[in-house]
């Protein structure tokens, strides 16, 4: 089997340098073999092709029912220790589909969009707790909200002992991922061994149980109060029915909801910090951003933020610069193809590389920069722009993101003054190589309140 070219080196090898450096490593790559290469370790170690171009992307998303299959064994693999068997990322074919027509109507853009006061009310919460005059973590601000907003929007829970302990819970897990002994354990699936509470796996698989405990006892309380007046995502998929009216049982709901915190959670907190990061980075993007927001006359309608102009390409250039994901869920070849000349075999695993084809010279002249006017100027496709992935997988939570995401940086924009705590230029680092995330400790300064 012919791949497309890429690096000689062993396959470990590979895998370190990506670690220690997954940006540099693909730009290294794109640099040396172009838009097309392959890399041998994948999320295994066997050889995965990635694309960064916007024709071969779309033969991707648009051929998964005949060439190309959204899933594989390795993503599988590496998915696993986040979710359970029954949740959407476990899922494909007809089981996939039917999944998607169940949690899909709650996620749809315009039913979402009702959850705008509610985003913009925890924003306030979580600002108004802030110190003035004193350094504080970008990233956990965010992470707060984030939280919040999955925990009220999604989960229907309100304050109370079971949504502080699922937080400590959750904050506990999150921590022990950011560790790089977890991150090669997400990569090396031998060293997934639970060797007692004290190690590594152990801890994390514990805490993983005492979580779903709690998410068990919540469902089956919901379930007995029959009460289904709540706007949250729960009480709405407590009621959905798929096709042949079966409802979705403990498990499923189980496995979803912790699908929806593992893949909505962390993502939207680091898409929120950098948008806040970049206005305040850059003083003339902030400054038009708030004459946008002054153009509302006070307005606190989600809506009419929603839909501003400048605010939208704005966020859409933070998601380019440095998307969260850096690359899409691998795709496997499922019968003989031709991609880009190239003659791929059955079985072959292809990646969409968001990064670079966010960073493409041709589509985002001076691609290093930070330029959300580029939003206004033209549009561009969903496989030249693919912040939220693209085909039957594409990320089910986008609206629900892209409205948080804009909402909490009008609210903080419009109501505080705010300042970064060391000019230090903007750079993300990786977490488990696929997430890209400024780099830790960045902090800023709540100075007043705005003009
Ligand atoms: C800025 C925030 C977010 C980003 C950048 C993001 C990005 C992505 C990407 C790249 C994918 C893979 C798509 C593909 O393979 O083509 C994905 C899938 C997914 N996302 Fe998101 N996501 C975000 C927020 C959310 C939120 C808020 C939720 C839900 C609460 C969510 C739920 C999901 C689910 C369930 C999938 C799997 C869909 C499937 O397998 O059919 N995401 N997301």
């Amino acid at each position: 089997m012919k791949h497309p070219d890429g690096p000689k080196s062993p396959a470990l090898l590979q895998l370190l340098q990506w670690i220690a450096n997954p940006i540099g490593y693909m730009e290294a790559a794109r640099e040396r073999y172009g838009d097309i290469f392959t890399l041998q370790f994948g999320f295994d170690f066997s050889p995965h092709v990635f694309v960064s171009n916007p024709q071969a992307i779309q033969q991707i998303f648009t051929n998964e029912s005949k060439q190309f299959s959204p899933f594989s064994e390795s993503f599988y693999n590496f998915v696993k220790p986040f979710v359970e068997g029954h949740s959407i990322l476990m899922a494909s074919g007809k089981r996939h589909r039917r999944k998607r027509q169940l949690l899909m109507p709650p996620f749809h853009g315009e039913r979402v969009r009702a959850y705008g006061a509610q985003i913009c009310n925890i924003t306030e919460q979580v600002m108004s707790h802030l110190p003035q005059n004193k350094p504080f973590c970008v990233r956990h601000a965010m992470l707060d909200i984030s939280l919040k907003v999955i925990f009220q929007v999604v989960f229907g829970l309100c304050e109370g002992e079971r949504s502080e302990r699922l937080k400590q819970l959750l904050c506990e897990w999150l921590d022990a991922v950011a560790s790089p002994i977890a991150t090669s354990q997400m990569l090396l699936p031998f060293l997934q061994k639970d060797l007692g509470a004290w190690s590594p796996w152990g801890y994390w698989l514990r805490l993983k149980k005492q979580f779903s405990e709690l998410l068990y006892t919540e469902i089956a309380e919901r379930r007995q109060q029959s009460d289904f007046s709540g706007t949250d995502i729960l009480t709405l998929l407590l009621q959905v029915r798929d096709e042949a009216g079966e409802a979705m049982t403990d498990e499923e709901l189980h496995d979803e909801l912790l699908t929806l915190l593992a893949a909505g959670h962390e993502t939207t907190a680091i898409s929120m910090t950098w948008a806040l990061l970049w206005v305040h980075h850059l003083p003339s993007v902030g400054n038009k951003l708030l004459e946008e927001l002054n153009t509302l006359g006070g307005s606190c309608d989600p809506m009419a933020i929603f839909r501003l102009p400048y605010l939208t390409a704005v966020c859409s250039e933070v998601a380019r610069i440095y998307p969260v994901f850096s690359l899409n869920f691998p795709h496997q070849v499922r019968e003989s193809v031709e991609l880009m000349g190239y003659h791929l075999e059955p079985g072959t695993k292809v990646v969409a590389h968001i990064y670079l084809t966010h960073h493409r010279e041709d589509l985002y002249p001076e691609p290093k920069q930070f330029k959300p006017e580029r939003f206004l100027e033209r549009e561009f496709s969903p496989y030249e722009y693919l912040p939220f992935g693209g085909g039957i997988r594409r990320c089910l939570g986008a609206a629900l993101a892209q409205l948080q995401i804009k909402l909490v940086l009008a609210t903080i924009l419009s109501r505080y003054q705010l300042v970064i705590s060391d000019s230090q230029p903007l750079r993300p680092q990786s977490r488990l190589s696929v997430l890209l995330m400024p780099t830790s400790g960045v902090k800023m300064v709540v100075t007043g309140e705005a003009p």
